[in-house]
């Protein structure tokens, strides 16, 4: 573990995350009141991510404002690397790209990267990372995206678009970078050494500025991109990054495809969600009842809590009194796991009803080689 106690790399999260430390450590800028308060004025709307400060840095996200306001377009970016089914926790970058697809207008471009969990995972084949690709559309889709204006990426289809512009950035980053960003050593394949480029290809698939919607734990690769792309003539990317969304067993690290206890999938059915919450979400509660109900809970460490907080729960006053009613001990963890499970499962009913129809949208989404 690092001297800060905490990791946060685009292939491992652990510890408990300083936000502030890691704004410092990777320098970023912090999401001001000011520019929340533009991005309120110029959507018309507070959206709850920002007010939370679960979007809380970003990259020059000003400038991609101070562009707009000049009536200067832009684009929207963000991608996944398929190593799995989707679980909630994907879905929080996803859901505020799409509205700002909404407010802005504008066109998104989303990256499934099956060839990197193919090199970043010893154990996935190439085949099963593209069913996994195919599987985790079906979610985006399924969220509303404007099939007009959104157009799906996938890497080992979309090579002949990606591969000349790939080439131009792979060109001008050298090993020690990469060596030095992600802490490769001698033993790592080369793909992966690679891949930077192929995550960097589509912020420069338009003629425009980008603006990515993304975990924190990405920011490395746009931080390379953002280097060398005036070497190449082209605009930086624009960034804005969300915290790391826990696991089920947290509360620190973050939510992990391949852990299938600490994740509730997209796919899950309402009694595997009960299961999952009741059993594994870590709790700020106390051991016994009696001892709940004097001393009361500790709803900042409490997985089912923060899950309300960060996606479940968008209304302040409600989310409000659940965090009261349990520090003060009136809300027992039982009781918040069972409000949670009821939020989560109406939600999946729903998505999974679209995620079905979605099936028969793919097509109009599949980004086509020229
Ligand atoms: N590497 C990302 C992941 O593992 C996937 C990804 C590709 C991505 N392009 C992106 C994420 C752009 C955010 C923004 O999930």
């Amino acid at each position: 573990m690092s001297a800060d106690d905490f990791i946060v790399t685009p292939w491992h999260v652990e510890g408990d995350i300083d936000y502030d430390k890691l704004i410092k450590k990777f320098g970023t800028e912090k999401i001001t009141s000011e520019l929340q308060d533009r991005i309120k004025k110029i959507t018309g709307e507070d959206h709850f991510m920002l007010r939370r400060g679960i979007f809380f840095s970003h990259r020059e996200m000003d400038r991609i404002l101070n562009d707009y306001d000049k009536g200067k377009e832009f684009f929207l970016y963000t991608g996944r690397g398929p190593s799995g089914h989707t679980h909630i926790g994907h879905l929080v970058p996803w859901v505020f790209a799409k509205w700002l697809q909404e407010k802005f207008d504008v066109n998104m471009y989303f990256q499934l990267t099956d060839d990197e969990k193919f090199y970043a995972k010893p154990n996935l084949t190439l085949e099963e990372t593209s069913k996994f690709a195919y599987e985790n559309a079906l979610d985006f889709i399924a969220l509303g995206f404007k099939p007009e204006k959104t157009k799906i990426i996938i890497n080992t289809k979309n090579i002949q678009t990606l591969y000349p512009i790939a080439a131009q950035v792979a060109k001008k980053i050298n090993f020690s970078n990469t060596k030095a960003t992600f802490g490769f050593t001698n033993e790592t394949n080369i793909g992966m050494i690679f891949y930077t480029s192929l995550q960097s290809a589509p912020c420069f698939i338009e003629d425009k500025p980008v603006l990515i919607p993304l975990g924190v734990d990405q920011d490395p690769h746009f931080r390379l991109t953002r280097d060398i792309a005036p070497k190449i003539g082209k605009p930086k990317p624009a960034l804005i990054h969300n915290i790391m969304i826990p696991g089920l067993e947290g509360p620190g690290g973050k939510m992990s495809a391949s852990n299938e206890n600490g994740t509730v999938y997209t796919t899950d059915d309402p009694n595997v969600v009960k299961k999952k919450i009741n059993k594994y979400a870590f709790s700020g509660g106390q051991t016994s009842i009696e001892e709940h109900r004097k001393i009361g809970g500790n709803p900042d460490i409490d997985v089912s809590y923060q899950y309300l907080r960060i996606f479940f729960e968008p209304d302040d006053n409600k989310l409000k009194s659940i965090y009261e009613d349990y520090k003060s001990g009136k809300l027992l963890s039982g009781e918040l796991k069972a409000i949670l499970i009821e939020k989560i499962n109406n939600f999946l009913s729903i998505h999974q009803e679209k995620r079905e129809k979605a099936k028969d949208k793919i097509d109009q989404f599949l980004f086509e080689n020229k």
